[in-house]
């Protein structure tokens, strides 16, 4: 049986995605593991309105613009699927903890897909526990049709998984993530695939021990690299270190600070200052959300309209950009790549990196 799922790199032609929705989108309950990744200027916004929905004209520009996204993508060729609706109000938890949810606008987040598997991630977040919820129509679907269909070790998200002892460093001193080892853990945006190749990075949701479960889960086909970059808050790759297609790169000249040696004889391009103004909000990144791109094949690229300088960029990197509006999506914390996830690209499975 062919599988409806198969996806081996980040820039293989897309043929099918899964488009996540902003509607419902509520504010998380406070947590610790929260308070690294919200910017520090929205946290009492977020403290005040637990388990309220996010402003809705914010969320009514937002979806317009995913609707846009759609357009384009439909337009390009790409068959487009969406996730059910999730009350996101409701309460739910496991022994010792209740919380209510966020939203099932970043698929890719949540659903890691490697081949043919496709993986439901055990997220660090309590607000996330059950967030898949709003993908199980389409995962029945792709099993019943031949996908391999996963799920990593349901966490406890006990206390102990959380440092709440976590502060941002001073002086010098290198900032603690704010999980612990306690129970692998790991969102699958902490991973960027390049065939045979996987690399990803420990981050405040993403621990050792999960990255360890995925890499004997995957098997001796894939290599997982984990690399470390210059950034005091990571969570989630694809605003750090970004592959457009085989031997080209696009990194965060601010994170990725001597290119690793992996990478050896691939063109590396600097990502341009985020255009994004200080006056926009972004509840849950920073700027850098400029460079989460989406790869439709290994020329054509999805980047936010209003960003000239990356489209400029790209373009100067050989790359064809098709110019999207996204920047009130941004807010949620996420761009293109974050509010996707590709279910099929065509492309075998090979070796890209030394
Ligand atoms: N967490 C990543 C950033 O804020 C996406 O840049």
């Amino acid at each position: 049986m062919q599988s409806p799922v198969c996806s081996y790199t980040e820039w293989d032609l897309l043929e099918e995605v899964i488009v996540g929705t902003i509607d419902g989108a509520c504010i998380p309950p406070w947590h610790i593991a929260l308070e690294p990744n919200i910017p520090t200027a929205h946290h009492s916004m977020f403290q005040k309105n637990a388990g309220r929905p996010f402003p809705p004209a914010r969320v009514e520009l937002a979806r317009l613009e995913l609707e846009e996204f759609v357009n384009i993508l439909e337009g390009e060729g790409v068959k487009v699927r969406r996730p059910d609706k999730v009350d996101q109000s409701i309460s739910f938890g496991a022994p010792g903890w209740t919380s209510t949810g966020l939203y099932a606008a970043m698929p890719r987040d949540v659903l890691l897909v490697v081949g043919t598997d496709i993986i439901e991630c055990p997220l660090a977040w309590r607000s996330r526990y059950f967030e898949t919820a709003a993908y199980k129509t389409l995962l029945k679907e792709y099993f019943k049709g031949g996908a391999k269909w996963s799920s990593g070790p349901k966490p406890e998200l006990k206390d102990e998984q959380y440092n709440f002892d976590w502060e941002e460093a001073s002086g010098g001193e290198v900032t603690p993530l704010v999980i612990t080892e306690f129970e692998p853990t790991f969102d699958a945006a902490d991973f960027a695939r390049f065939g045979k190749d996987i690399i990803a990075q420990k981050s405040n949701v993403t621990n050792d021990f999960g990255i360890e479960w995925l890499g004997r889960h995957l098997g001796n086909d894939y290599k997982i690299h984990v690399l470390e970059f210059n950034d005091p808050h990571p969570m989630h790759i694809d605003a750090t270190l970004v592959p457009l297609a085989p031997g080209k790169l696009l990194i965060n000249p601010e994170r990725v600070l001597t290119i690793p040696a992996l990478f050896k004889g691939w063109d590396i391009v600097s990502a341009p200052k985020p255009a994004i103004p200080d006056s926009h909000p972004l509840y849950m990144t920073s700027k850098w959300l400029s460079m989460n791109v989406l790869m439709l094949d290994e020329k054509r690229v999805i980047v936010e309209r209003q960003d000239e300088a990356m489209i400029r960029a790209m373009k100067d990197f050989g790359m064809t950009p098709i110019p999207c509006n996204f920047r009130n999506f941004n807010s949620f914390g996420g761009s293109f790549h974050c509010a996707t996830v590709d279910v099929r690209r065509k492309g075998k499975l090979e070796s890209y990196l030394s």
